[in-house]
This record gives structure tokens, C-alpha cells and sequence, in this order.
């Protein structure tokens, strides 16, 4: 008999999740008017909001914790992170920070102006948010596959080339301060980008003197995905091919609550000594000294830990399979999602499942609604409300995709969880057609409206 897969660790602490009725859950989602951020996480069975900071730290990053130095300037904690940056994504230069949009802020202080424009693949709102911040322009430039999400293309993260040079060869390069390659690109479904990709933007930041930035938040994921379906990468360890995806860049930042497995911690990787310098002046004035930035010695530590245990074969492949576990159930029972299995979530097509629904009504913010009273689970509307309305006319944006994106926080349920999920979607699946009407806003923030935006059912 052919042996099972298992995951490549051992539980050694636990915490109580709370099961509830579907009364108490129809109650508690009418107080949180509808917004599931709203809602305590006491009141959630399974947390599938984020998989950001939601992940379980091993015990030698525990034992780290009790090792941090937490001295103002100079700590050894610092000069742990340092030579695992160095280490693992070949930076010689680094600015903690307290997580991925401090990194971007500070960064960006540096580099972005009025009237800039950023081309890269299906930038993340933070990201678009600092940049539209400085009355920048982000201007995507992923491949158009990305966006139908039936269509299986094993590099759905990348970026369209022949749309990023006709960028670059627009604008004079002063106006360009850098191209951003997200790895993986979660906006499009946590889909990696190919190192024949990387190189490719590369070559074109070469020709037009342009610097480029990786958006680091699942860069290991990326890695795991180039080594299953990558020519020529099959014999390469994980770390060989993180090596290689840098060697083409000039910069990152990161979101270390992902790949780094901490709950807090992110930071900004540079090659160049002089950027690290015009960088520091803002990291002291939004973050903290140059060698803490906004993070206490004892979770730099467990943050060196982190990005050399996520840079593992073992784990990363224990992480993936477990996602796509869970995708492989909602197929089975004919669920739409974007294909192929993104790395850190399975994202539902929720245009596809609630067709006969306006998408005035916002069809994904309802879809995640109806799996919240099926059993407690808590997803995140990847769709309209979060698109925003216009800056200028103030219409509501409607993007391509309607999404509910279910993310899987890393080492933290099990697959029992999975077929939770995969049951309960099931049965909302089911009766999809009964879901007579979607939602209406009552109340919303000027940005960012869809933390605090307060819904009504129609
Ligand atoms: N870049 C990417 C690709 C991200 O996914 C995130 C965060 C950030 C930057 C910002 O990092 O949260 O540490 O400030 N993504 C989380 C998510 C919030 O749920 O996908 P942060």
C-alpha cells in the first residue's frame, strides 16, 4: 500500500476554538452589520480572514523569543536578522520594520513623487495605497490569464512583458522609480511568478534603467511552486532558487506575518548602501532606530528563525499540500475558484455561485456571509467593496473577479478543519439558489471602507 502524505511536524501546544448555533451566529453577524472583521474571533470557529501573522510559531522560534536582545542600538538580535537576510536572500543592507506597509511607507518616502508611475503585477492595497498616497499611479501589468479564473496557467502571477515595456519605453525613467514583482501575487490569487519571468523583468529594468522592488510577503511559497513546475529547478533546494529570484532584484519589501511565520515583523532589503541610507532617515522618523525599527529584539530572532524554516522543502511542501487538500474538496463537489491552487488560500468565485445576484449586492461579501452562518467560518470579500469606489467620480468600482478568498494560516488547523470548510461550502453551495438577495451599505469610511464599512441585508 502506497504510504499517505503527513504533515512534517508534531502539535506540542493547543488553543480552544469555539463551536456555536447558528442562532447565536445569525445574532452576532447582524451586531457586526454584516462586516465579518466585525465580528470577536471568539465568535469564529475557523479563521480563514488572513493568513497573516495567523500562523504558529515552532519551538525553536519560541526558544529564540527567550534568547532577543533587546538593547535600543546594536542588539545581537539585529545582527540575527541581518546575517539571515543576507543568508537566505543575499542583502547586504536591511531596515526592520514593524510590518510589509512600514516597509513600503519607508521606502517609498524614499523613492515615490507626484506623478510617479509604478508598473507591476496586481500590486496589494497597501502597496496601491502608499503609492496612490504620493499621487503616484500603479499600473498593472499582470497577464490577462490571471483574470479568468478557469483558465490553468502554471505562472499566473506574472508579469505581461510586453505591457511592462510599453510602460517603460512611455515615461522618462526619472518618472519610474521602480517595477514590483509580488511574490506570489496574492491579488490574483496567491499565484507565483516564474524565474524565467523574473529574469525577464530584469532585462527590461536593465534596458530602461529602472530599479526593481519585490514585494516579498510569500516569496518562499513562490520559490516551492517554481521548483514543482519550473524546468530545470526540480533538483534545486528551496534556498537555491531564493538566491536566484534575488539575484534579480534590487530591493524588497516584506511582510514577514507570511513567510517568515511571525505574528508581527516585516522589513526592507536593499543592494544598495546609499538607498540604505536615504531609507534610514525615514525608518527612524516613522519606525524606530535602525536597528530595531519598530520591532523588539525577541521577535527579530524569531523572525531569522522563521525565514530559515520557511525556506524548507518539508514545510512548505506539509503548507501547500494542505491548501491544496481543501481546494481538492471544493472541486469535488463542482465549487468554482481560481485555478491552478494558489499557496496560501483558495480563492471561491463568487461571481460564478451567485450569478442571479446584482453585483450591486455584492456577490462575494454575501457568499461570505452565508459560510459564516453555515458554520462559523470566516473568509474575506475579495471584491467590490474592497475595490472601492472611484477617487474621482466616486462610483463604486466593480473589478473582473468577485471573490471570497478562504486563506489557510500556516501550521494552525488541521485537515479535519478542511473538511469543515469543504462541507460547509458544500452545503451553501447547495442552496445557493434560496440566497434571494445580497447586501446593501449603510454606512462606509471615505478609503479603505471595507474594515469598517457597516452592511444591511437587502
Ligand atoms: N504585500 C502583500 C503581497 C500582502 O499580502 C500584504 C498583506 C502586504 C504587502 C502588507 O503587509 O499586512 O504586514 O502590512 N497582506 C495581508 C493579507 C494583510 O491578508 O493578505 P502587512
Amino acid at each position: 500500500m502506497e504510504i499517505p502524505f503527513a504533515e512534517s511536524f508534531k502539535i506540542k501546544m493547543v488553543e480552544t476554538i469555539k463551536r456555536s448555533t447558528r442562532e447565536e451566529r445569525e445574532e452576532w453577524l447582524k451586531t457586526a452589520n454584516y462586516n465579518l472583521f466585525n465580528l470577536k474571533s471568539d465568535q469564529v470557529f475557523i479563521d480563514l480572514l488572513t493568513d497573516s501573522g495567523t500562523g504558529a510559531m515552532s519551538d525553536k522560534q519560541w526558544s529564540e523569543m527567550m534568547l532577543g536582545d533587546e538593547s535600543y542600538a546594536g542588539a545581537r538580535s539585529y545582527y540575527k536578522m541581518k546575517d539571515a537576510l543576507k543568508n537566505i536572500l543575499g542583502f547586504d543592507h536591511f531596515l526592520p520594520t514593524h510590518q510589509g506597509r512600514a516597509a513600503e511607507n519607508v521606502l517609498f518616502s524614499v523613492l515615490v513623487k507626484d506623478g510617479d508611475v509604478v508598473p507591476g503585477n496586481s500590486h496589494f492595497d497597501t502597496t496601491k495605497g502608499h503609492i496612490e498616497f504620493r499621487k503616484a499611479k500603479a499600473v498593472d501589468v499582470t497577464i490577462d490569464e490571471a483574470f479568468d479564473t478557469q483558465i490553468d496557467h502554471p505562472f499566473k502571477g506574472n508579469l505581461d512583458l510586453v505591457k511592462l515595456e510599453s510602460v517603460l519605453s512611455s515615461y522618462p525613467k526619472e518618472q519610474i522609480p521602480m517595477i514590483i514583482v509580488t511574490v506570489t501575487c496574492n491579488t490574483s490569487g496567491g499565484q507565483p511568478v516564474s524565474m524565467k519571468n523574473m529574469k525577464g523583468v530584469r532585462a527590461l529594468a536593465d534596458k530602461y534603467g529602472v530599479p526593481v522592488c519585490y514585494d516579498s510577503a510569500r516569496f518562499a511559497e513562490n520559490a516551492y511552486f517554481i521548483k514543482l513546475r519550473e524546468e530545470g529547478y526540480q533538483d534545486k533546494t528551496i534556498k537555491e532558487i531564493v538566491k536566484e529570484m534575488y539575484s534579480y532584484a534590487d530591493m524588497a519589501t516584506m511582510s514577514s506575518k507570511k513567510d517568515a511565520i511571525v505574528n508581527m515583523g516585516g522589513f526592507i532589503g536593499m543592494k544598495s548602501k546609499d538607498l540604505w541610507k536615504q531609507a534610514s532617515t525615514y525608518n527612524i522618523m516613522f519606525e524606530g532606530y535602525v536597528t530595531y525599527g519598530g520591532m523588539s529584539g525577541r521577535d527579530m530572532n524569531a523572525l531569522a528563525q522563521g525565514l530559515d524554516e520557511g525556506t524548507e522543502f518539508d514545510y512548505l511542501e506539509t503548507r501547500i499540500k494542505q491548501v491544496e487538500y481543501l481546494g481538492s474538496k471544493l472541486e469535488e463537489y463542482g465549487i468554482p475558484f481560481q485555478k491552478p491552487i494558489g499557496g496560501h488560500a483558495i480563492f471561491v468565485d463568487a461571481k460564478k455561485i451567485l450569478s442571479h445576484i446584482p453585483k450591486e449586492e455584492f456577490q462575494a461579501q454575501t457568499l461570505g456571509c452565508e459560510l459564516y452562518l453555515e458554520a462559523g467560518i470566516r473568509g474575506v470579500e475579495i471584491g467590490a467593496i474592497l475595490a472601492d469606489r472611484d477617487p474621482e467620480t466616486r462610483e463604486n468600482r466593480y473589478p473582473d473577479l468577485e471573490l471570497l478568498r478562504l486563506a489557510i494560516p500556516r501550521r494552525t488547523y488541521t485537515n479535519n478543519h478542511m473538511d469543515v470548510i469543504a462541507a460547509a461550502f458544500k452545503n451553501v453551495f447547495d442552496r445557493r439558489k434560496s440566497i434571494k438577495h445580497g447586501l446593501r451599505i449603510v454606512d462606509e469610511a471615505p478609503i479603505m471602507r471595507h474594515f469598517t464599512v457597516q452592511l444591511d441585508k437587502i
